[in-house]
């Protein structure tokens, strides 16, 4: 048996409706790959490559499904953070091209002060000849801000990501549960599909944000914990020791590793650390980078959802997204059983 989403399948082919999500320094092109042979949809996370770097590692993706008819988009996503390609817009529009040209099925973008720029020049890019254009994701963290990217710029696909979430985001997100289900009563049935992201770690929560009537979900932290994920060997053995009490959010992490640029309301989820007990009690951000630099026993960054408690062990990207999609159905079926006959 398999879960099927007909909004969600016919607009990006997958079988499942679980997402990866586009991290930056975790989600790389192997990755976003085998969760799409896992009949998922995989993003690759690109804020930080250079243009050059992605335009290769888009390439090799592309020989990984042999079968694509030539003008058929290679079916992985690409991620931007977007007050990142204003820092620098010529790099910025380098990497968009790249991404485009490379004929990607689809291209997050999230966190920036003007990401219809972003979303405009997605649509007015240079795609291979012959080749559709991909679909635009755009992640969100309050109802307003779904509003506009659905209504507004026409997006294809919101990504409703709740204050659970791992990594960046919005610092006053509702939870998960409640943001999509505004969002959902917000954008009606006539909006784009909404993906719900943050916090989620198995089968049976997936089935819940499906039945709140999410097209599909997102999952960060889970898929960090793949052999494919290029995520630091130590942030994983952190991310399995974890429990969700351990996360916080905070700028902390980002006051340590020098990171001032994000837009006003985001901030960070992660593992709480001597770094964030520094910075809370009122530590110079000059002497917790020193520490942070140095190495120094504690003062680690390690992004993490409050799912984490639930992530118990490294899998393979393309088993866990059929092992998840496999708990899902299960978990539909323990739920048929609480109908009388
Ligand atoms: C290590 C890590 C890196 C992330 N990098 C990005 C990013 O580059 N762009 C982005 O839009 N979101 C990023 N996120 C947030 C994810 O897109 C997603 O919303 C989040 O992981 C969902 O919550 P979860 O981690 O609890 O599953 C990142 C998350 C993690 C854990």
């Amino acid at each position: 048996m398999q879960i099927v989403n007909t909004h969600l399948t016919s607009l990006l082919g997958t079988r499942v409706p679980i997402v990866s999500a586009a991290m930056a320094g975790a989600a790389s092109t192997d990755l976003a790959v085998e969760v799409t042979r896992g009949g998922g949809f995989g993003f690759v996370g690109a804020a930080f490559d250079a243009p050059e770097k992605l335009a290769a590692d888009l390439k090799a993706a592309r020989a990984s499904f042999p079968d694509l008819a030539p003008t058929a988009p290679t079916p992985i996503g690409v991620g931007f953070i977007g007050w990142l390609l204003d820092t620098d817009e010529v790099r910025g529009r380098a990497l968009l091209a790249a991404a485009l040209a490379s004929n990607v099925a689809a291209i997050w973008l999230a966190f920036g002060v003007d990401l219809r720029k972003w979303v405009f020049a997605t649509r007015d890019g240079a795609v291979p000849p012959g080749a559709p254009r991909p679909l635009v994701f755009v992640q969100v963290t309050s109802v307003e801000e779904a509003r506009v990217a659905a209504e507004e710029w026409g997006v294809d696909v919101v990504v409703a990501q709740g204050n659970e979430s791992g990594g960046h985001g919005g610092a006053a997100a509702p939870p998960t549960f409640t943001l999509v289900s505004e969002v959902l009563a917000k954008l009606g049935p006539s909006g784009p599909p909404v993906l719900a992201a943050g916090g989620l770690a198995t089968g049976a929560q997936i089935a819940s944000c499906l039945t709140l009537g999410a097209a599909g979900v997102v999952l960060g932290t889970r898929y960090v914990l793949t052999p494919e994920s290029v995520y630091p060997a130590g942030g994983k053995a952190r991310l399995l020791r974890a429990t969700g009490t351990h996360t916080v959010r905070t700028l902390a992490l980002d006051y340590a590793r020098g990171t001032y640029g994000w837009p006003v309301g985001i901030d960070g989820r992660g593992l709480r650390t001597a770094i964030v007990d520094d910075i809370e009690s009122g530590v110079e951000h000059a002497e917790v980078q020193a520490k942070f630099k140095a190495g120094d026993e504690g003062y680690t960054v390690t992004w993490s959802g409050t799912g984490v408690g639930l992530m118990n062990e490294i899998k393979p990207a393309k088993q866990l997204t059929e092992e998840l999609h496999a708990d899902v159905v299960k978990a539909f079926q323990r739920t048929q059983s609480f109908f009388a006959v």
